[in-house]
């Protein structure tokens, strides 16, 4: 593949915000939280370059787990939140690829991983609950630890479903609170300050967040102790 695109060739969807839909329906005990978008992509403004410098332990920790999940998607991918560019290396070549994430400092570093992996792509500046793409124009679309950070992650998971083919796939990896006691303590022990460090959830519910969505579960399957859950979701429409 060769380079078409560029981050300065990025932009930020005009859309307006989604309506938060998180909070109001009550299952998730971290939806409460609220950052606006632009103070998340703030607070990784200032964590961009360490992210991408600390690759090398998401290779050793999730390295698998993306492979498993992503591993085997083709046509036209979207990754949504794609932060510095970790899901990248994990795609088929092939794939014809689409990046969007709040943050432009991420993106900037999302942009020297395509160059070095020789892979073509497009970067947008965009906002996840207000995608700027027409209904059912990718055949996949796959986010890896991003509904943690969503201000609103409902409408996220709403616009994921828009975008994808309605026989396409949606594939999400996702940390959320363990099953195993202690684990659980930790997080909850460490939730509220950080969220207030970096707009993350510890404690979300991942699959209680498809669900809310009206995303039915395909296939959900837990590692790590129960803290990385994966998911493939139907993007059959959503009620509501
Ligand atoms: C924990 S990082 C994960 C990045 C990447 N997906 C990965 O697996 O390494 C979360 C990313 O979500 C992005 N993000 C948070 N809220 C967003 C939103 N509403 N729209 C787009 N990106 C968002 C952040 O800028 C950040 O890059």
């Amino acid at each position: 593949m060769s380079a078409s695109d560029s981050t300065d060739r990025t932009h930020r969807t005009a859309h307006p915000p989604a309506a938060s839909t998180a909070a109001s329906t009550g299952a998730d005990p971290a939806a409460d939280r609220h950052m606006s978008v632009e103070e998340v992509a703030e607070s990784y403004a200032g964590v961009a370059d360490d992210v991408a410098a600390r690759d090398w332990v998401d290779r050793l920790f999730a390295g698998r787990l993306r492979r498993r999940q992503f591993g085997d998607v083709d046509g036209r991918v979207l990754d949504v939140a794609c932060g510095t560019g970790t899901n990248f290396r994990y795609l088929p070549p092939t794939v014809d690829l689409v990046g969007i994430d709040a943050s432009p400092d991420m993106l900037a570093h999302a942009r020297e991983t395509l160059d070095g992996l020789g892979l073509d792509g497009e970067l947008h500046e965009m906002d996840a609950a207000s995608l700027a793409f027409p209904d059912d124009g990718f055949d996949a679309v796959v986010s890896a630890f991003s509904t943690c950070t969503f201000p609103d992650p409902i409408a996220a998971l709403r616009e994921m479903a828009r975008v994808c083919r309605p026989d396409g796939r949606i594939l999400l990896l996702e940390h959320g609170l363990s099953d195993v006691g202690p684990v659980a303590w930790l997080q909850e022990w460490r939730a509220e300050a950080h969220y207030e460090s970096l707009g993350c959830r510890l404690d979300q519910e991942p699959l209680e967040l498809v669900r809310e969505a009206g995303l039915s579960v395909v296939d959900a399957d837990e590692a790590l102790l129960g803290v990385v859950t994966s998911i493939e979701a139907d993007p059959a429409r959503p009620s509501g």
